[in-house]
């Protein structure tokens, strides 16, 4: 990986001041790094390390908005149909104008995130940054130790094998499957693999993110420390991806 930027640099061009007011900002140990206090002569990569000045994050700015919403099924997740069906974009204020993380199937519910921050929703959806998502399936049958172990080591899908996931068994008929990857339709085809049709799709978490009382439908501000704990999350992921040595963009 290379060197990075100086700390100093990127304080200044996220508006937090002069260089040499950062550099004091810095002196006066205000600034962490990955949750450690910088010291000056610092260098950071912005889009891996997270960096935080009193506490908050520096890609907070007041004009972002960050939007959890429970999707319901036979919403898209576009921002306009061209056949006319309900879009997950009209589900929340129509201003600032979002758009959706990633993307959820027609049929499938649950948490999906909507924002008009741009970097941060490339960081989440970027592979080698990928935040583990974690989905909870009502699939036909009940699949058998072996099926859930496939699932865990990695399936051969047509456009190659999946990567390592999480599966278990959380009732009869019910798999709750974690993965990193985003592939298209990926955990419907994962479960087609074992000879498991998924019969009803929930994603239940994002990340660090999760909401068991957010009505289908219904959404809400991320708050703080979600945020915060987000940002961290596709750090820390793009750190583990990328490994000593390489270059994680
Ligand atoms: N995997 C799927 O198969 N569908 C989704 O909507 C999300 C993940």
């Amino acid at each position: 990986m290379d060197e990075g930027e100086r700390l100093q640099k990127v304080l200044a061009r996220v508006g937090l001041g002069s260089r040499r007011t950062c550099e004091e900002l810095i002196a006066e140990e205000r600034v962490r790094v990955n949750g450690e206090i910088a010291e000056l002569g610092r260098r950071v990569h912005p889009d891996v390390d997270l960096v935080e000045v009193d506490g908050a994050p520096i890609g907070i700015r007041p004009d972002l908005v960050h939007y959890l919403l429970n999707k319901p099924a036979g919403v898209v997740t576009t921002a306009a149909d061209p056949q006319g069906r309900p879009t997950v974009v009209e589900l929340v204020p129509a201003e600032p104008r979002v758009f959706p993380v990633g993307r959820l199937d027609l049929d499938t519910e649950g948490l999906l995130l909507l924002t008009n921050d741009g970097e941060l929703a490339n960081r989440i959806a970027h592979p080698s940054h990928g935040v583990d998502k974690e989905y909870l399936a009502q699939v036909r049958g009940t699949p058998s130790r072996a099926a859930l172990r496939a699932l865990r080591e990695g399936v051969e899908l047509d456009d190659g094998p999946t990567a390592p996931a999480q599966a278990s068994l959380t009732a009869e008929g019910l798999v709750k499957l974690t993965i990193h990857e985003g592939r298209n339709r990926q955990v419907r085809r994962m479960l087609d693999a074992v000879g498991h049709p998924v019969e009803r799709l929930i994603r239940t978490r994002i990340g660090p993110v999760a909401d068991r009382r957010l009505a289908p439908g219904a959404w809400r501000s991320l708050t703080g420390a979600e945020l915060r704990a987000l940002e961290r999350a596709v750090a820390d992921a793009g750190r583990i991806t990328s490994g000593p040595g390489r270059d994680a963009r």
